[in-house]
């Protein structure tokens, strides 16, 4: 089929090379002539395994095209998906402006019938926009259809994700645009849940805000643990291995972070709001993962007493393992409160210090682990990369200040670095 992506950000491109695999015909468009320009020899902007390859040999093979027209993507493809960035106002309210922009592009350069999916992540009725704003500047006899076909893709792994989706959702309002997408999607066998187009979009801020909601359960449980002397990782077993509860997203932490969960959130509980319902477990979710950061401050101090010229070695900056992103890490929160109170910080992470170091003015950049403990009176996990999981305990121990390990993601065994001679503070893993 020929596909247009508009908007080549994180989920365009994924989505983009992914079809282009599947043997599509695939142009991704973008205003940003430098990503365009990039894209078209092979550089990708974002760190994802297998990207790359994916593009390139895409590239080669003439299935994948960047342009930065779309006047050119919008003439050459039936299906049209928009995916450009829908980011927070200052109010939490999703900024449409780009979908607009774009709806109304679309339509100007229709000259025959186009199926246009809304990718972004979008509050319910804006299927109902985009409609009407491509009917408004739409030549007369052009038909149309819009549907909502949200992604699940998350960051790190989101190739495996497009591949082999656990559900596809299409939100759709005619039998056309139903058996184009079910063509489109007929490769990957997966389940597909067929709605109508709110119920897709709501589908996605739904799933988004679930799991959000789970994580901040298990970290309010953390919490108790902390204070009774439980432990927060055998409550999440046996809890998880309840089928209807599930295993996964119950890993207490230092709380969520990225592009989504935290914009996500906040724009359905404006959406809520404006449609009259007061989504207040969502605003406690949210409350929760900001007193997780503080949490994690609050167990820095009760261990170092002052904070103020102590040194600090942070392991991890991306929100999550195997990506660069630092939008909305918990990290840069955790590491500014500390700066704030006079702390000096050596941090490292594996591909996210590129991004950090113009938020980080005054945090020293580390070439490896043992740089960031050197020295330092606490060490610090904020990330689960796996390449902190397997640290050399006896060389960290020789080169920290004080043997003192504050694990934000629950990734040691508490046992072992206590028997290393480590004093081991996890979250919600307290030994009373
Ligand atoms: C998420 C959704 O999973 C995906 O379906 C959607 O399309 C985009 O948003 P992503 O933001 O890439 O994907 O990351 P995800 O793996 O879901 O993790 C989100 C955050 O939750 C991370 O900060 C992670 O560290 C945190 N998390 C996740 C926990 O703290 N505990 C868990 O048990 C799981």
């Amino acid at each position: 089929m020929n596909i247009s992506i508009i908007g080549s950000g994180y989920v365009g491109l994924v989505t983009g090379a992914c079809f282009a695999e599947l043997g599509n015909k695939v142009i991704c468009a973008d205003n940003d002539t430098e990503k365009i320009s990039d894209l078209k020899k092979g550089v990708i902007p974002i760190y994802e395994p297998g990207l790359e390859e994916l593009v390139a040999n895409n590239l080669k093979r003439k299935r994948l095209r960047f342009t930065t027209s779309i006047k050119e993507a919008v003439k050459e493809s039936e299906i049209i998906f928009i995916a450009v960035g829908t980011p927070s106002l200052g109010n939490g309210e999703a900024d449409l402006t780009g979908i607009e922009n774009v709806a109304r592009q679309i339509a100007i350069n229709m000259s025959s019938y186009r199926l246009i999916a809304e990718k972004s992540t979008v509050p319910v009725e804006t299927g109902e926009w985009v409609k009407h704003t491509i009917s408004t500047h739409v030549k007369r006899n052009v038909k149309f259809d819009v549907a909502s076909n949200p992604e699940f893709l998350r960051e790190g792994c989101a190739i495996n994700d497009f591949m082999h989706p656990d559900r596809i959702v299409i939100g759709v309002e005619s039998k056309k645009a139903r058996d184009i997408l079910l063509s489109l999607y007929k490769p990957l066998h997966a389940p597909i849940v067929i709605t109508n187009i709110k119920s897709a979009e709501l589908i996605k801020h739904a799933s988004n805000a679930f799991l959000a909601t789970k994580i901040s359960f298990i970290n309010a449980v953390s919490n108790i643990c902390d204070k009774v002397g439980a432990q927060i990782t055998e409550v999440a077993e046996g809890m998880g291995l309840d089928k209807r509860i599930g295993s996964s997203f119950l890993n207490a932490g230092v709380g969520y972070g990225g592009s989504c969960f935290p914009k996500d959130l906040d724009a359905f509980i404006t959406i809520s709001e404006k449609l009259g319902y007061n989504f207040e477990l969502l605003k406690a979710v949210k409350d929760i993962n900001e007193q997780q950061k503080a949490c994690v401050l609050g167990k820095l101090k009760d261990a170092l007493w002052i904070i103020k010229d102590k040194t600090i070695g942070v392991l991890g900056l991306s929100f999550k393992p195997s990506t660069d992103d630092i939008r909305n890490a918990p990290s840069l929160d955790i590491i500014k409160a500390l700066e704030a109170e006079g702390a000096n910080i050596k941090v490292y992470d594996p591909q996210a210090m590129a991004k950090a170091r113009s938020m980080l003015k005054n945090a020293k950049f580390c070439k490896d682990p043992y740089q960031a403990c050197k020295d330092a009176d606490c060490l610090l996990i904020v990330t689960e990369w796996d390449e902190f999981k397997e640290l050399d305990f006896t060389r960290v121990k020789k080169l920290l200040k004080r043997p003192l390990i504050i694990d934000g993601r629950n990734i040691y065994d508490p046992k072992k670095l206590s028997k290393l001679g480590f004093i081991y503070i996890g979250i919600g893993r307290s030994e009373k």
